[in-house]
């Protein structure tokens, strides 16, 4: 049972983390919670209301299968709920991403396929670091953010929590960005982008030194 693992939530999100998961051997898939029968290839095991059962009698593990796509999160109230049933999150990460020895991964955070996560970054709690992304040196990313396909941060980048960086986005070395933004799909960010901002294109910013 120990192995056993259970994902929460099952989008499209939730198939790559499957893939990833079923490529790791590490764990056995017992099936996912979501509001509804998603017809997926594991066994529905009904809405979160039976997460507690479900610690008893099938998995002391979880994995969030929810994606986020900016605005209004609820994954932290599943988790909480989760956790609180007593489940467990371990990382996720894909075979094939590369993870430096230094950087810290907080719990429940995926990381896909040739994901990069390089020298002394930290990556917070239940974030999604997407397919081919790239967090380099130093980089600090908040709890619940995500990183989508093919986003480079450069190195000393600190990004808050519930964030959106958007496909293909460039973040320059140096720049903060605040809590709860969403920075659109191939974006280039040369200077700090205060919380709770939805920005696209070029985004000068105010820049670092
Ligand atoms: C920015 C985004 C969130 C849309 O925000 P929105 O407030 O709903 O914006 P709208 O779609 O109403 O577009 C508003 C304007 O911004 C433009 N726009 C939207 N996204 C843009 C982007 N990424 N880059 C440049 N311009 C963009 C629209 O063309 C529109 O321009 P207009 O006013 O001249 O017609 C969305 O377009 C985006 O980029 N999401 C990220 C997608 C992504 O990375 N997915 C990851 C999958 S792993």
């Amino acid at each position: 049972m120990s192995n056993n693992i259970l994902i929460i939530g099952f989008g499209g999100h939730a198939k790559s983390v499957a893939d990833c998961i079923i490529r790791n051997e590490q764990y056995n898939i017992v099936g996912y919670t979501d509001v509804e029968d998603k017809k997926a290839d594991f066994p529905y095991l009904g809405t979160d209301d039976v997460l507690k059962d479900l610690v008893k009698s099938h998995a002391a593990n979880a994995a969030l299968g929810m994606g986020f796509m900016g605005g209004a999160d609820i994954r932290d109230r599943i988790v909480e709920v989760a956790e609180k049933a007593g489940l467990r999150f371990p990382v996720i990460a894909d075979p094939s991403a590369i993870l430096a020895k230094n950087a810290a991964i907080g719990d429940g955070t995926f990381i896909g396929k040739r994901a990069v996560v390089n020298a002394e970054a930290t990556v917070g709690r239940f974030c999604i670091i997407n397919t081919g992304a790239i967090i380099e040196h130093e980089n600090e990313i908040g709890d619940f953010s995500h990183i989508a396909v093919g986003a480079t941060l450069c190195g000393n980048v600190k990004v808050g929590r519930h964030c959106l960086i958007g496909a293909g986005t460039t973040v320059i070395q140096g720049v903060t960005i605040g809590d709860n933004c969403v920075i659109g799909a191939g974006s280039l960010v040369l200077g700090d982008v205060p919380s709770n901002s939805k920005v696209v294109g070029i985004v000068k910013g105010v820049k670092n030194e």
